[in-house]
C-alpha cells in the first residue's frame, strides 16, 4: 500500500551551536547537514562559525577548516580541489555544485550545505552513489569495436575529436541528475542526464562501432525519453556541460534513424 507519510526519523532537527572564534572580527555561519547512520537520531542542521580572515576563498576551504579546526566528526568527500575528480558535489545555498570551485563570496549570508539532493545519504554530506555508478556503466562507457585493432593506435580525425567536446569533460559529479525533476521521480528506470551525456558521447565517437547496439538500447519508454527538457541539468553542471542537448541530439538520431 502506498505510503503518504514520511518515516519518523526524516525530520531534520536543529543540530549544535558550535562556539563562536574568540577575538575574530570576520566570522561567517555555516549551516551544516549531519546525519549519522549508526546513532539512530534524526539528521540535524549543525551551525558553525568561522573567521573568514584566516579561511581560504572556496566553500571546500571552509569545510576542511572546520574538519581541522572545530569538529573532525563532520564528512564530506573531497580529493582533487580543483573540479577535477567530481567527489566534492554537494547542495550549497540551494545549488548543486563543486564545493572545491565553488567561492564563498558566491553566497549571501549564512552558507547552507547538504547533501546532493533525492540520493540516500551514506553519512553527512556524502550521498550514496551506488546507482548513479551502474547506470554509467550500463550505457558502455569505453570503446566498442569490431574491426581488428591496428597496430598502433585507433585514428581520428581533427573534426571528429571536436564533435567530442562539452562532452569528454564531464566529471561524474551526478549534480545534473540530483538537479532532475525525472530523475527524482523516475531515478530507478530513467537514465537521467549524465549517463545519457556520456551515452552521447560514445555514439558519435566516430571510432565506436556499436552505434546501433547503443541507440537500441536506449530505446525505452523510461531510459531516455524520461527527459521533459526542463533543463536544471544544463543550468546546474559545474563544468558548464549541456547534458539536455546531449539528451535532444540522442533523439534526433532515435527519429533519422527511423525515417
Ligand atoms: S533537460 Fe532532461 S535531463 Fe535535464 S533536467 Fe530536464 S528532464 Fe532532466
Ligand atoms: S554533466 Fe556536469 S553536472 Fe553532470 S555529472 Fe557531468 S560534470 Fe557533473
Ligand atoms: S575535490 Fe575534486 S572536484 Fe572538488
Amino acid at each position: 500500500m502506498a505510503e503518504f507519510s514520511l518515516p519518523k526519523n526524516s525530520r531534520v532537527l536543529v543540530g549544535k551551536t558550535w562556539p563562536r572564534p574568540a577575538d575574530a572580527k570576520n566570522v561567517r555561519a555555516f549551516k551544516i547537514y549531519r546525519w549519522n547512520p549508526d546513532t539512530g537520531e534524526n539528521p540535524r542542521i549543525d551551525t558553525y562559525y568561522l573567521d573568514m580572515d584566516s579561511c581560504g576563498p572556496m566553500i571546500l576551504d571552509a569545510l576542511i577548516k572546520i574538519k581541522n579546526e572545530i569538529d573532525p566528526t563532520l564528512t564530506f568527500r573531497r580529493s582533487c580541489r580543483e573540479g577535477i575528480c567530481g567527489s566534492c558535489a554537494m547542495n550549497i545555498d540551494g545549488i548543486n555544485t563543486l564545493a572545491c570551485i565553488y567561492g564563498l563570496d558566491e553566497v549571501q549570508g549564512d552558507v547552507k550545505i547538504y547533501p546532493l539532493p533525492h540520493m540516500p545519504v551514506v553519512k553527512d554530506l556524502i550521498p550514496d552513489l551506488t546507482h548513479f555508478y551502474a547506470q554509467h556503466a550500463s550505457i558502455m562507457p569505453w570503446l566498442e569495436t569490431k574491426t581488428n585493432s591496428p597496430a598502433q593506435e585507433w585514428r581520428q580525425s581533427i573534426g571528429d575529436r571536436k564533435k567530442l567536446d562539452g562532452l569528454y569533460e564531464c566529471v561524474m559529479c551526478a549534480c545534473c541528475s540530483t538537479s532532475c525533476p525525472s530523475y527524482w521521480w523516475n531515478g530507478d528506470r530513467y537514465l537521467g542526464p549524465a549517463a545519457l551525456l556520456h551515452a552521447y558521447r560514445w555514439i558519435i565517437d566516430s571510432r565506436d562501432e556499436a552505434t546501433g547496439e547503443r541507440l537500441d538500447e536506449l530505446e525505452d519508454p523510461f531510459k531516455l525519453y524520461r527527459c521533459h527538457t526542463i533543463m536544471n541539468c544544463a543550468k546546474t553542471c559545474p563544468k558548464g556541460l549541456n547534458p539536455a542537448k546531449a539528451i535532444a541530439e540522442i533523439k534526433m538520431l532515435m527519429v533519422e534513424r527511423r525515417a
